[in-house]
C-alpha cells in the first residue's frame, strides 16, 4: 500500500544534467591520475578517468544488463534502477539480481519491467530486488558469477554499493576481462556513510537523505532538551568508521558536543580521556545553570579510541580461532587491553566480541557506545562530586538515542532522487560504450542539476592494501573525515560557541514541495567545499 505522499512522489520527474539528456561520448580526462597498478588488477589499473561529452542522439543496439544492490540500504537505490532502465536502448532487457551479490552467485534474478518499476520511482528502500553483504572472493564464486552473466548473455552488470561492494566490482571486472568475457562491470557509489568519496566521487548517494532524517530527529530532541531542561541526550549516529554523518548533522543542528573519530585518533585519545572531555562539558554547563544538552557520537568512534582500537585489533586476532569462548578471549589479551576491557560493562564487552561482517568489519551499529559513554560519564561525575572537584554540584540524567536504520530507507530527498536517477542513466551509457572496471561519477553537485558534470573513475585507482580478517587485501580505501578539509575546519571554528549557548537549529522534515531553498538543498559538507 502506498501512502498519499508516496503516490505524489511517484509523479516527481527527476532533473537530469544537460550532458546526459542526449547521447554521450566518453573522453579521457586531460589530467589522468597516475595509478600505481595494484597487482590483482593488471588490466583495469591501466584505465584512465573519463568524462562524458554530449553528442547528438544516436540509435544504439539493445543491451542485456544485470543490476544488483550490495550492502546496507541507502535512499535513492530504486531511482538508480529506474534511471538505468529508462536510459537503456529500446529492446534492451534489465535483470535484477535478488538479495545482493548472493543472487549473482546463485543465479537468482528477475526480469524488471516498466510496470514493476512504477511504484518504486522516487521511493526509499531496496525492496524491489533486496540486498545482501555476500563477498565474492572464492574461485567457485567467481566462476558462478561468470556463469550467471554468460547464461543471461549480459553486456553489462551494474553494482550499486559502497567501498566493499565496489571492491567486488573491481575484482569481477578484472576476472571477466582475463576470461575474455565482454560484460562491462560498472559501480555506482552508494552508502549513507559518505566514506566512498574522493578522486572524483564527491559524495555517495543516500548520505543526504540519511543526514536530513537524523538532523530532523536531533533538532527535535534538542528542542526537547531546552524545554524540559533535565536530560543529556547521548545520540549515537550510524556511519560505520568515518564520522561524516556526525559532522554533517553537527553542521546542521549545532549540538553542544560532537565527537569526531578521526580527530580523536589524530590526538591519540583514550576512552578515559574522551569521558573526561564529556564530563568537562557537563561541569561547564552545570556552572552556567544548564543540566541538559545534546552530544553526538559517531558509531565508529569506538574504533578510533587508541586503547579500544588496540583491544579490537587483539580481539580480531583472537576471534580467528573459532573455538575461543568469551573467557578465553579475555585471557588472551595483553595487560593494557585487559585493563581497558575491564573498564567496559559486560554487555558491551560481549558486543565487542560479536562476529565481524563478511568483509571483516566490526559491526559497530551493534555496539552501544552511547550507553558505554553515559555509564562512564555518570560514574566519573559522581567521583568529581564526592571529591568536590571543580565545584560540580549539578544533576546528571542521560538518555540514549540511536539514529541508525531509520535513516537508510526514507523517501529520497530531491538531491538523492536526481543524483541516483542520473547515476543510473550514466551507468547505462558507460555500458553502451563497453566501459568496464569503472565507477560512475557526477560532479559539480552544488550547482543546479542541469550543470552537473558526468564521468567515471577507474575502480583500481581507489584501491589500497588493508588488513582484513588477518590477511593483507586490496580493497577500496574508506574516505575518512579530512581534518584539514573545509567541512571539518568550519565545524572546528564554530563548535566553541555551541558548547554553552543553546544554538540548536531545528531543520524539520525533508521537504518535497515548496521553494527550492527548502526542497533542493545539498549537504552542508558539500557546500563548505
Ligand atoms: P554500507 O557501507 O554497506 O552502505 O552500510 C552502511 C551501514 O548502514 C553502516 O552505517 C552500518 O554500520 C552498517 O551498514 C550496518 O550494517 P547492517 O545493516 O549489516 O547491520
Amino acid at each position: 500500500m502506498l501512502s498519499e505522499l508516496q503516490k505524489a512522489r511517484i509523479q516527481y520527474q527527476p532533473v537530469i544534467p544537460a550532458v546526459l539528456q542526449t547521447s554521450v561520448d566518453f573522453e579521457q580526462e586531460p589530467v589522468a591520475q597516475a595509478v600505481v597498478p595494484p597487482p590483482p588488477f593488471p588490466t583495469i589499473s591501466t584505465f584512465k578517468a573519463l568524462r562524458a561529452v554530449a553528442k547528438a542522439t544516436t540509435v544504439a543496439r539493445p543491451l542485456r544488463v544485470g543490476v544488483v544492490f550490495s550492502g546496507g540500504q541507502a535512499a535513492g537505490g530504486h531511482n538508480v534502477i529506474c534511471g538505468l532502465f529508462d536510459a537503456l536502448p529500446i529492446g534492451s532487457v534489465l535483470y535484477g539480481f535478488l538479495n545482493g551479490p548472493a543472487g549473482i552467485v546463485k543465479q537468482k534474478s528477475v526480469e524488471l519491467t516498466k510496470e514493476m518499476l512504477h511504484d518504486f520511482r522516487n521511493q526509499g528502500g531496496f525492496d524491489l530486488i533486496g540486498s545482501g553483504r555476500t563477498k565474492i572472493e572464492t574461485t567457485s564464486q567467481f566462476e558462478a558469477a561468470l556463469k550467471s552473466v554468460q547464461d543471461l548473455k549480459l553486456d553489462g552488470l551494474v553494482i550499486i554499493g559502497g567501498d566493499d561492494s565496489n571492491t567486488n566490482a573491481a575484482y569481477l571486472a578484472e576476472f571477466f576481462l582475463q576470461r575474455g568475457v565482454k560484460c562491462s562491470v560498472i559501480g555506482v557509489p552508494k552508502t549513507i556513510d559518505g566514506d566512498l568519496q574522493g578522486k572524483g566521487i564527491e559524495i555517495s548517494f543516500g548520505f543526504d537523505t540519511a543526514c536530513k532524517i537524523y538532523s530532523e530527529a536531533i533538532g527535535n530532541t534538542a528542542r526537547d532538551a531546552i524545554s524540559a531542561k533535565k536530560y543529556y541526550y547521548f545520540i549515537k549516529l550510524m556511519g560505520r568508521s568515518a564520522s561524516h554523518i556526525a559532522l554533517e548533522c553537527a553542521l546542521k543542528v549545532h549540538p553542544n558536543l560532537t565527537l569526531i573519530g578521526e580527530e580523536i585518533l589524530a590526538e591519540q585519545q583514550t576512552l578515559p580521556q574522551v569521558v573526561k572531555s564529556i564530563c568537562d562539558l557537563v561541569c561547564e554547563r552545570a556552572a552556567a545553570g544548564k543540566d541538559y544538552g545534546v552530544i553526538l557520537i559517531p558509531e565508529g568512534v569506538i574504533e578510533f579510541l587508541i586503547d579500544i582500537k588496540e583491544l579490537i585489533a587483539e580481539l580480531n586476532t583472537l576471534l580467528l580461532d573459532k573455538n575461543s569462548d568469551f573467557q578465553k578471549l579475555e585471557m588472551g589479551l595483553s595487560i593494557a587491553s585487559k585493563a581497558c576491557f575491564q573498564l567496559i560493562p559486560e554487555s558491551i564487552q560481549r558486543q565487542l566480541t560479536m562476529d565481524r561482517d563478511p568483509h571483516g568489519n566490526v559491526q559497530v551499529s551493534k555496539i552501544e557506545t552511547e550507553r558505554l559513554l553515559m555509564a562512564l560519564v555518570e560514574s566519573e561525575l559522581e567521583k568529581r562530586k564526592q571529591k568536590g572537584e571543580g565545584g560540580y554540584a549539578g544533576t546528571f540524567s542521560a538518555q540514549p538515542i540511536f539514529c541508525g536504520y531509520e535513516g537508510r530507507c526514507g523517501l529520497p530527498s530531491n538531491f538523492d532522487a536526481n543524483y541516483c536517477y542520473s547515476l543510473g542513466r550514466l551507468a547505462a551509457m558507460l555500458i553502451e560504450h563497453g566501459k568496464t572496471g569503472y565507477i560512475a561519477t557526477l560532479s559539480g553537485l552544488t550547482q543546479p542539476v542541469t550543470q552537473w558534470r558526468a564521468g567515471a573513475v577507474p575502480l583500481a585507482a581507489l584501491m589500497h592494501q588493508e588488513m582484513r580478517a588477518g590477511v593483507e587485501k586490496y580493497v577500496i580505501k574508506k574516505a575518512l573525515v579530512d581534518l584539514k578539509g573545509k567541512p571539518f575546519l568550519h565545524f572546528a571554528n564554530e563548535r566553541a560557541k555551541w558548547r554553552l549557548e543553546d544554538a540548536y537549529t531545528q531543520p524539520g522534515p525533508i521537504q518535497f514541495f515548496g521553494p527550492a531553498e527548502l526542497t533542493d538543498s545539498v549537504p552542508c559538507s558539500l557546500r563548505c567545499e
